[in-house]
């Protein structure tokens, strides 16, 4: 693979301590198209802008995914993605639904591979530090013809950076929009599914909430997602997380949080779960918490959720499973733990 260093670093005008999530991107970038049928040979090259024809498929028929995944680096400088497989898999999946010709797994791989190493210096070895990696994939012939594209471009740009959500969050259940629908692209991670959550959550956001709690589009009674998270609650000492399904996004950190939990001894249940059956178990006491999980948050806290007219407030509990499965995620992804099942990718150098 031909790899183009830069000859200088954005990095010393970086401030770690004030970053926020995405806005910040590092040196180099790599790049891998498809021309002519198929997958041409990759390259690492310094970060930049792309010149793109206004006729660029991409802004007429929005024919994008992308994936969101995280380096770490630990203490002895060893380089480490956490289960990339899976968004491999994921990636995949989101290629045949938006009927984007397959990314070799091999070209996926040497770019993680090989985007990591060029930017090392940008990974922190801090407990909790990352480095947020966003392959993606775009429509990019120049044609106004509503057919799929001919030619794409599949990149990766890296973003150094904090946890996404900190704070709790106060959440809205929805019961009008909707993320997916039956039949629909909500399993594919595809830029589509993003731009159209966002009128709905800005709603959310003028009434004094933070996110969206999707619910499913024909009678919104069952419980989906959360913003960009899976979502999980625990009823009484049972952790229960709906089923994916062709309208849910099949998170990675989803599975990790089941497992793990079950590791630790939690009881874990995926099914579905409405509305109905949150507020009745919430009015009798026994709603204990509620959480989202995606990579960029790990975990995030919901402190409130508001439903129509009413909201109901969830108060800390002592011994939270959100803080318990959290704190051995984030050992695991960093090398502090033991990884049990194999989820450490280790970057050879
Ligand atoms: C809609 C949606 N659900 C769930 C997730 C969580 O997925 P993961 O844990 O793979 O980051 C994401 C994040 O990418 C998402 O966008």
């Amino acid at each position: 693979m031909e790899i183009n260093r830069s000859n200088s670093t954005k990095i010393n005008d970086v401030n770690f301590n004030s970053i926020k999530f995405g806005e910040i991107f590092t040196d180099h970038m790599f790049e891998c198209n498809f021309k002519n049928g198929q997958w041409e040979s990759p390259i690492i090259k310094p970060y930049e802008s792309l010149t793109l024809d206004p006729s660029t498929h991409v802004f007429h028929y929005g024919q994008a995914i992308f994936e969101g995944m995280k380096g770490y680096k630990d203490k002895a400088n060893q380089l480490w993605l956490f289960r990339p497989e899976e968004n491999y898999s994921r990636l995949e999946k989101s290629c045949i639904r938006m009927d984007i010709p397959v990314l070799p797994k091999k070209f996926f791989f040497d770019g993680l591979d090989n985007i990591m190493k060029i930017e090392k210096d940008w990974v922190s070895s801090n407990k909790g530090s990352s480095l947020y990696i966003r392959p993606f994939i775009f429509s990019s012939s120049e044609m106004l013809a509503a057919s799929p594209s001919l030619d794409y471009k599949f990149l990766i740009i890296c973003s150094p950076g904090a946890s996404y959500y900190s704070k709790s969050l106060s959440v809205y259940i929805e019961d009008k929009y909707s993320r997916a629908a039956p039949g629909g692209a909500g399993y594919a991670k595809a830029a589509g599914n993003y731009g159209a959550a966002f009128y709905p959550t800005s709603l959310a956001m003028a009434k004094g909430f933070d996110q969206v709690v999707w619910t499913d589009s024909t009678n919104h009674q069952k419980i989906e997602e959360v913003g960009t998270m899976s979502i999980a609650f625990r009823i009484n000492d049972k952790l229960i997380t709906p089923l994916t399904s062709d309208t849910i996004l099949d998170g990675v950190s989803r599975k990790t949080v089941i497992q793990v939990a079950k590791d630790i001894g939690i009881d874990v249940e995926e099914r579905d779960i409405t509305v109905k059956e949150l507020i009745k178990e919430y009015n009798d006491g026994n709603l204990k918490e509620v959480f989202g999980c995606g990579t960029a948050a790990v975990i995030a806290k919901i402190s409130s959720f508001g439903y129509k007219e009413d909201k109901f407030e969830i108060k800390d509990v002592f011994d939270s499973y959100a803080d318990k499965i959290k704190e051995s995620i984030v050992n695991i992804q960093q090398n502090l733990a033991e990884d049990p099942h194999g989820w450490r990718y280790k970057v050879e150098e």
